[in-house]
């Protein structure tokens, strides 16, 4: 074990020799200054655990290097030794941050126990920091949250960040899973490198290949000049394949080959490549259905699926859900030059309440929904948009069913009907989102942000509509 560093600073050197033997058989390595200077100076380059500060020193009062640790934030305990009588300045002390005091003359015993106390103050407040910065966490990195749920997501990010394995995020849409990705670079040796994010469902089938790999000049019509491609950019880096699920079969056995060699061929050319990457994926879909259903090669599921993180809904997230909305309430006002910064206690609840399908993504739409067309400085449940500002939102849903089902149903429905009583959800939600897509003339990007979803979520809904209907038919 190593012995505990103490400095010593007392300007008469017959007196530190003193304490010198005092404390010559307890477990501490120790040091001396003979003024405040020479003092500060140690405490800078390496801040002792213990310091035995007299307050009469030649060159300064005591009182400033208590300041100066005291303003500096320098983990280190300080007994203040004073001059019999001098009390109050002894109180003053304390006040700046000194564990105890000890009067002059100084006794053996005394010195020997007080310095033990200050060395088992500081191991607890050592403790007490580790623990906080372990499981009191109200941020990391973009995330905002201290629920149980996200401590330990923070926790697998923090013991998975420096390795090389593969990150599989998991979770609803809207959760983070993007931050996440993110926060895993960052907290990586890697975050000096690029971080790049491929969206697999974004990106058109055909030009997936070239936009992961890059392409040689002529590879393809339009194939002007070389180009490099995500898995040279992200080289010493981190590649993010999100929305991996939607990643075209011929493609995963691609990606296969270049996660088990790390090389890879530019679309057009015959030269292997090699290069270093870090993979992080993410999808909202559950990847082993997908693996069941064969839409997703299981050999590259299990490649990937090293560290799996699932980040928990909004939903079950308890109060972080306030404090995420209240800081982006702040956040948003300031860009839209608005006067709120609160929510009122109903407001509140119904937060508390709501399902959140949408996640924090659907929370940053309500709020920012709430600022562009409210003014004031606390926000009252009639600023919220629909549904969150009916009385009881179970209420909103039976009435979105109760309207489908009034509605004339189509064909298929009808096919459906005949063999359930109940027009099944996903024909439900199929009807309300294409009916939004017609009211934004077939403007996606525009329907997604009026249904507080991403873009992504409604083409990745539509496939599996085809789906669906091809099974009811
Ligand atoms: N814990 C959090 N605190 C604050 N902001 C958050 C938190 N989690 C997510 N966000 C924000 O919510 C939005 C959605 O996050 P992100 O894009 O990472 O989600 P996602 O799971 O990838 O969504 P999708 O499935 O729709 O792609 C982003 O603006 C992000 O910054
Ligand atoms: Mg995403």
């Amino acid at each position: 074990m190593t012995s505990t560093r103490v400095l010593v600073v007392e300007d008469s050197p017959t007196l530190s020799a003193v304490y010198g033997s005092y404390l010559a058989n307890e477990p501490y390595q120790l040091s001396f200054a003979e003024n405040g200077s020479d003092a500060i100076e140690l405490i800078k380059n390496n801040p002792p655990k213990l310091l035995i500060l007299d307050l009469n020193l030649p060159d300064m009062d005591g009182m400033g290097i208590l300041q100066y640790i005291h303003e500096h934030q320098i983990p280190t305990v300080v007994v203040v030794l004073t001059a019999h009588g001098s009390v109050d300045l002894a109180v003053e002390a304390m006040k700046f941050g000194a564990f105890d005091f000890i009067s002059k003359p100084v006794e053996a015993k005394r010195l020997q126990i007080t310095l033990r106390n200050a060395g088992n103050n500081h191991e607890l407040k050592e403790i007490v920091d580790i623990f906080k910065e372990r499981y009191e966490r109200e941020r990391y990195h973009g995330f905002i949250g201290s629920s149980p749920a996200m401590q330990s997501v923070y926790h697998i990010i923090e013991n998975a960040a420096p390795s090389q394995a593969t990150v599989f995020v998991t979770g609803e849409s809207g959760t983070g899973k993007e931050l996440c990705a993110e926060a895993l670079h960052k907290q990586s040796p890697r975050s000096e490198k690029e971080f790049v994010a491929l969206n697999c469902a974004a990106i058109p089938k055909e030009l997936m290949e070239s936009e992961i790999f890059g392409h040689v000049k002529g590879a393809f019509t339009g194939a002007s000049k070389d180009r490099d491609g995500a898995a040279t950019i992200a080289n010493g880096g981190t590649l993010f394949l999100d929305e991996l699920c939607e990643m075209d079969m011929e493609l995963q056995s691609k990606i296969l080959r270049f996660i088990q060699t790390g090389t890879f061929q530019k679309v057009g050319s015959s030269k292997l490549e090699k290069v270093n990457v870090r993979f992080v994926c993410a999808t909202n879909k559950d990847p082993l259905r997908e693996v069941q259903e064969g839409r997703f090669r299981e050999d590259l599921y299990y490649r990937l699926h090293v560290i799996p993180i699932q980040l928990p809904a909004l939903r079950e997230r308890g109060s972080d859900i306030l404090k995420i909305a209240s800081k982006l309430l702040i956040n948003i006002s300031n860009e839209e030059n608005k006067a709120f910064k609160k929510f009122s206690e109903p407001v509140n609840k119904i937060f508390l309440n709501y399902f959140w399908p949408g996640n924090i993504r659907q929370l940053e739409n309500v709020i920012r929904n709430l600022v562009v067309l409210n003014n004031g400085g606390v926000v009252l449940p009639s600023m919220l948009p629909p549904p969150l500002n009916q009385e009881n939102e179970s209420c909103v849903i039976q009435s979105i069913v109760a309207h489908e089902r009034a509605m004339p149903t189509t064909d298929n429905s009808a096919a459906v009907e005949q063999h359930h009583d109940v027009t099944p959800l996903w024909l439900v939600e199929k009807d309300a989102i294409e009916e939004t897509v017609r009211f934004c003339d077939g403007n996606i990007p525009k329907a997604a942000a009026l249904l507080e979803v991403s873009p992504s979520t409604i083409y990745r809904k539509k496939q599996t509509w085809d789906e669906l209907e091809a099974k009811t038919l």
